[in-house]
């Protein structure tokens, strides 16, 4: 399975999403494909902040190697899951698909813990270090529900057969 994280530099949100979820994927032995973009472009081919990246280092993982790169319409295509870290992300990404999001595919990173309630991952960008601190341990409970329930899912699905 291919999984994109959006958020709007990808600089500090959806490294740090790709980062986790793809280190949980391995862990669980999931064959999963974990990228990002974003859809300002105004960070193109710079690595994550540094304060992501030091909040990822001090948790084990190394996200220093990803580059930043820009959402496009071709890659409503190329995943099978796009999870967008906040409602003005999903709008930035509405309007560069032309209102065309397939909403089974594109969703909100954190329906997934807190369905319905269309929440956001803040962004930390403006702020100091402690924030960065609470995007990790946000992002990483939310990615420990994904694999549950995906997990869950596919227990279910062999029980059905
Ligand atoms: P991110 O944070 O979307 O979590 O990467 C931001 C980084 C840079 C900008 C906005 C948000 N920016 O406008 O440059």
């Amino acid at each position: 399975m291919k999984i994109l994280m959006v958020c709007l530099g990808n600089i500090c949100r959806s490294p740090l999403a790709e980062g986790i979820l793809q280190d949980k994927a391995l862990k669980a032995g999931l064959n999963w494909q974990v990228e990002s973009a974003g859809t300002n472009g105004y960070h193109t081919g710079e690595p994550p902040h540094h304060l992501s990246i030091k909040v990822a280092a001090a948790n084990g993982l190394d996200i220093s190697k990803q580059r930043s790169r820009v959402f496009t319409s071709a890659d409503l295509e190329n995943y099978d899951l796009i999870y967008a870290m906040a409602p003005d992300v999903l709008a930035e990404m509405k309007w560069i698909a032309r209102n065309d999001l397939d909403e089974k595919k594109v969703k909100l990173f954190l329906e997934e813990s807190f369905p319905g309630e269309q929440k956001e991952v803040p962004d930390p960008w403006y702020g100091p270090e402690p924030g960065y601190h609470e995007l990790f341990d946000i992002i990483n409970n939310n990615c420990d529900n994904i694999i549950k329930q995906y997990i869950n899912q596919e227990q279910e699905n062999s029980n059905d057969k």
